[in-house]
């Protein structure tokens, strides 16, 4: 059988503004096709996790241990299915001067890589999102979201998934129901997802990237069946011209993207309706909120935090 390989491009961020690391992880995604990301960050845990007994015991560090924590501190790896895909994203490092190295690694290693990363991730207690590597390996559950790992943005592993995650099943706890709803920029589906497992709502998922509405289509069908997607549909971002009426809108995007897709964003709203926006780091809130916002359409309601990131709630008011 002919061998089979994933490429992983190692980049040494160690010295990149932590607003320009969010960047390139975010393009990673949306314009490399970057499969997933490691980040070998020296946090206590990872340090202790390399020490293992020696940190325990408080013994003294061996030269080769110490070494070993250099040589990961501001290290990521980016992994990618193709050598083109890889290529070009090393190009794009390399262009913005950060040092890097492409790895060809063999496929076997693949799907224990995934295993080790994708947990079950518990929302609340309405919604966990499952990992499914084997689609014999899942019986579907309403409370579970499934999503294929390994297929681009929208595992629910990242923050900014997680923010949009929580803010609507805490809508969902407080009666929220909507009937319709817009999951624009929609990668694996998985928000969009949400909104028709625990309600009745129908959903449109958007997206510029046609792999990425591809991912979404097999994710709908790994969670629901035909008669349940009935009156959902999947558009590319260039033929959704002026879609309105909606009572949730989902938009997980880059600041800028969210900025220039302010109008179709807001105009997409019911009076009533509700936007949850993420991909914004907290201190990019307030800058944010002028620009996004500026003729008062929507009203705040408030702001959800993880790590570096925010999502926000906002209602429409027209
Ligand atoms: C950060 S990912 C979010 C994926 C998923 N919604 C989630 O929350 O995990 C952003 C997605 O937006 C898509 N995107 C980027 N620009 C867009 C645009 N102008 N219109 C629609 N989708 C866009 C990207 O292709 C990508 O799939």
């Amino acid at each position: 059988m002919k061998q089979k390989y994933y490429y992983s491009v190692m980049a040494c961020l160690d010295s990149t503004p932590e607003e320009d690391v969010v960047v390139i992880n975010l393009s990673a995604f949306d314009e490399f096709g970057c499969e997933g990301i490691e980040e070998y960050n020296l946090d206590e845990a990872a340090i202790d996790n390399i020490l293992g007994r020696e940190a325990y015991l408080g013994a003294e560090i061996p030269n080769e241990l110490i070494q070993k924590l250099e040589g990961k501190a501001g290290k990521v790896k980016y992994h990618f299915l193709t050598q083109d895909n890889a290529n070009c994203f090393k190009d794009f490092l390399v262009g913005n001067k950060i040092s890097c190295e492409l790895e060809k690694n063999s496929w076997d290693d693949w799907n224990k890589k995934w295993k080790e990363h994708y947990k079950p991730i518990v929302v609340s207690p309405e919604l966990k999102v499952i990992p499914v590597l084997n689609e014999e390996d899942f019986a579907r559950e309403d409370d579970c979201i499934y999503i294929y790992p390994g297929m681009g943005f929208g595992t629910g592993t990242h923050e900014t998934t997680y923010l949009c995650l929580k803010i609507f099943t805490d809508l969902f706890k407080n009666g929220f129901r909507p009937e319709n709803c817009l999951d624009f920029g929609c990668g694996s589906g998985i928000l969009g997802v949400a909104a028709l497992k625990l309600t009745y709502a129908n959903a449109i998922f958007c997206d510029v990237d046609r792999d990425a509405l591809d991912n979404c289509k097999k994710n709908l069908y790994l969670n629901f069946d035909d008669k349940r997607l009935h009156g959902s549909s999947l558009i590319l971002r260039e033929r959704l011209k002026f879609p309105e009426g909606f009572d949730l809108v989902y938009a997980n995007i880059l600041e800028n993207i969210l900025l220039a897709e302010k109008d179709l964003i807001i105009g997409s709203l019911k009076k009533g309706g509700q936007l949850i926006v993420s991909g914004l780091l907290k201190d990019q809130e307030k800058d944010f909120l002028t620009k996004f916002n500026p003729d008062h359409r929507l009203e705040k309601v408030r702001t959800e935090i993880s790590g570096d990131w925010c999502a926000i709630l906002f209602e429409a008011l027209t």
